[in-house]
């Protein structure tokens, strides 16, 4: 089938079958692998990108769901030259380790920090379900916190 949609600001077809998921599209048809495949059931938040604003697993959303979405993934959060005040806080409290995890973390949170400017410890434990094998939970916190200490807006 033939499906519609934009991507990360750019309105793009793409013809796959109905229940191929979004993440393959991603990766293997628009060239995007900055969005990572972790499970592939749902449950690590490696494929984390946005859609229509909210924080989506791509990899358990079918293609065929998407005719009309805005998508955005990691490469279109923010120019390479002025990142995303996300992106800079992760620099800035040096979150990442191996970085496996890190693009869908980094989407978790810039969905849950529109909603929500300054979570709780337990708002981020209920609301971040992503999985980060090298344990940078804590580093990820204090770069949550850091935004909400400088009155960052993601609004
Ligand atoms: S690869 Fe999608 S949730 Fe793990
Ligand atoms: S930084 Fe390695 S899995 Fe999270």
């Amino acid at each position: 089938m033939s499906v519609s949609f934009v991507v990360n600001g750019e309105a793009r077809t793409v013809e796959a079958d109905a229940d191929t998921p979004l993440l393959w599209v991603l990766r293997e048809q628009l060239g995007l692998a900055g969005t990572k495949f972790g499970c592939g059931i749902g449950a690590c938040g490696a494929c984390t990108v946005h859609i229509n604003g909210a924080a989506t697993r791509a990899c358990s959303v079918p293609v065929s769901a998407l005719d009309g979405a805005q998508v955005t993934t990691i490469e279109g959060l923010a120019p390479v030259d002025a990142p995303h005040a996300v992106q800079a806080a992760w620099v800035a409290q040096q979150v990442p380790q191996c970085g496996y995890c890190q693009s869908g973390m980094i989407m978790a949170v810039s969905a849950l920090l529109a909603r929500n400017a300054r979570p709780t410890d337990a708002q981020i434990d209920a609301e971040l379900t992503n999985l980060c094998r090298c344990g940078t939970y804590e580093r990820i916190r204090r770069a949550i916190h850091s935004l909400a200490d400088a009155g960052v807006s993601h609004g």
